[in-house]
């Protein structure tokens, strides 16, 4: 992990926030001063509680704007990566 500074975190939306495996995942790691890009499917419930849960868990984790990817195209997905 020591390598990226810029981390996209993917999860299904599970009651609303995230699975608690990825707060297991974003323990297993310094991310500290690290860019985490949070990214979601759901069957219909937003992103938002799921970014607002991690970024109260981890302060020190500088997150960036999270999005809900349900059925995205190509190009959606580009845009998002920033290709
Ligand atoms: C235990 C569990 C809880 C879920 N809770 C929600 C939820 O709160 N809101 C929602 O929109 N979808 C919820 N879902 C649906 C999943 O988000 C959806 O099935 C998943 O994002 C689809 O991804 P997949 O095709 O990779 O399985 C839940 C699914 C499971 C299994």
């Amino acid at each position: 992990m020591d390598q990226y500074e810029i981390i996209y975190v993917g999860f299904p939306i599970w009651w609303y926030t995230c699975p608690t495996i990825i707060n297991t995942f974003m323990e297993s790691y310094d991310f500290k001063g690290k860019t985490v890009i949070p990214f979601a499917t759901s069957g219909g419930s937003t992103i938002d509680k799921a970014c607002k849960d991690l970024k109260a868990s981890y302060p020190q984790i500088n997150f960036k704007q999270g999005k809900l990817l349900n059925r995205a195209t190509k190009k959606e997905l580009e845009e998002f990566c920033g290709k």
